[in-house]
């Protein structure tokens, strides 16, 4: 049997993580964690419950009481928060604005590191995030770290909503994702970063196949 290994993919936001990511793990029957999915889902739940979200104690205390399950449906991952499903809540856009706010704190990042590094502990593992490479999985055998221009990524994400139906403004959207890379290159704690030994790819100009077939070839080196 072919050796299992830990794929940690990072990068700013919009930059085809997820999308490529479980790719990658159907084609290795991998599992296949959206770190950012669980940092929405704690947002979400602290605005819901009016918590101040500059306070990181208080949004600690909220996260040792909750339950985050990521479960993979038929063609997306399914997002359980307390039980109840979350999937397309935590993609709204005041979560959007705030889930950096939260994600900043070290007691939110603490809790949230030990959940994921509980769940790539089974085995063969695709997760993608911000501080994968760096923090959460520091050993993992195949570091990637996603790269594209920030009109791209805007342009990207613009399709993305009116494909689903959302309303949708390129102009905001573009200042929504530097806004939000900022925040997350800026924080004290586990800052959005390249690993020293991650492998870069800037996928502006590339397909989603393109990006697909350039990490499984550095799989392939790594399981041979
Ligand atoms: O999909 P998109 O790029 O919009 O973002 P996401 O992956 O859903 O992540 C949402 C937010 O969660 C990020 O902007 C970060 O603030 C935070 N996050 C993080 O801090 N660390 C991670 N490993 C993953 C996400
Ligand atoms: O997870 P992350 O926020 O990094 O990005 P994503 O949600 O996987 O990708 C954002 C959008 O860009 C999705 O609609 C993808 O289909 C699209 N995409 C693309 O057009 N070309 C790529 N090379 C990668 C992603």
């Amino acid at each position: 049997m072919e050796r299992q290994i830990q794929i940690a993919i990072d990068g700013p936001a919009a930059a085809g993580k997820s999308t490529t990511a479980k790719q990658v793990a159907e084609r290795l029957s991998y599992i296949y964690i959206d770190t950012g999915a669980m940092y929405r889902a704690i947002a979400y739940k602290a605005l819901k419950c009016g918590i101040n979200l500059e306070d990181g104690e208080a949004l600690g205390r909220l996260l040792s009481e909750t339950d985050i399950t990521l479960k993979q449906g038929k063609d997306r991952q399914i997002v359980l928060l307390d039980g109840v499903n979350v999937t397309d809540a935590i993609r709204k856009n005041d979560v959007t604005n705030n889930v950096s706010a939260v994600a900043r704190h070290s007691e939110v990042r603490r809790d949230m590191t030990l959940r994921q590094q509980q769940l790539a502990s089974k085995g063969g593992i695709v997760m993608d995030g911000r501080d994968i490479g760096t923090s959460v999985l520091p050993n993992a055998e195949l570091k990637i770290f996603l790269l594209a221009g920030a009109e791209e990524r805007a342009n990207r994400r613009h399709a993305e909503n009116l494909k689903k139906g959302f309303s949708s403004d390129l102009e905001n959207l573009k200042k929504e994702i530097e806004a939000r890379d900022r925040m997350d290159m800026e924080r004290l704690e586990s800052p959005l970063k390249k690993a020293d030994d991650a492998i870069e790819i800037d996928t502006t100009f590339m397909t989603i196949e393109q990006v697909v077939e350039a990490i499984m070839t550095n799989v392939q080196e790594r399981i041979r």
